[in-house]
């Protein structure tokens, strides 16, 4: 299924992994709650949960190449971008054109091939980067589980 974890995917960090399977999480609620119609409130509401989740998990990695130095940080921000503003995208189509459950279909899919990608070039590659730089690519101990809670929109 599209929007499913696999093994492959696995970077070698628990802490990036787990933020992958909680993104694909959010993917899925989203892309579940357009195909069962559900109303558009709903719909508002599963994107911009989605975005919130987006924007913490890019931050958080950002953070990680930051504090490793890692050289392919800005290509890599870069790429993040991109995708954060298709996520915009979807949630101003979603406005203009309700629920248009083949639209968000659509976009989901190119989503979710775009993140099975990153996550098995990009992401590994500053993973390995940490990881030979003596870093455990799990982040400093202060990381948190998810975005909730801290007050962030
Ligand atoms: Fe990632
Ligand atoms: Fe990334």
């Amino acid at each position: 299924m599209l929007t499913q974890w696999h093994d492959d995917m696995a970077t070698g960090s628990q802490a990036v992994d787990k933020q992958h399977k909680e993104l694909l999480r959010r993917v899925d609620d989203l892309l579940k709650g357009a195909k069962s119609r559900k109303g558009a409130e709903e719909i508002g509401r599963l994107m911009w949960f989605l975005k919130k989740y987006v924007r913490w998990h890019f931050r958080d990695e950002e953070k990680l190449m930051l504090e490793a130095g890692y050289p392919g940080y800005h290509s890599h921000k870069t790429q993040h971008e991109i995708f954060f503003r298709e996520v915009l995208r979807l949630e101003s189509l979603h406005a203009e054109q309700g629920d248009n459950t083949l639209m968000i279909v659509a976009v989901i899919t190119a989503m979710c091939e775009w993140l099975r990608s990153h996550f098995n070039k990009l992401d590994k590659e500053f993973i390995d980067f940490l990881k030979d730089t003596g870093h455990n690519g799990n982040g400093n101990g202060a990381h948190r589980e998810s975005p909730e809670g801290d007050g962030e929109q």
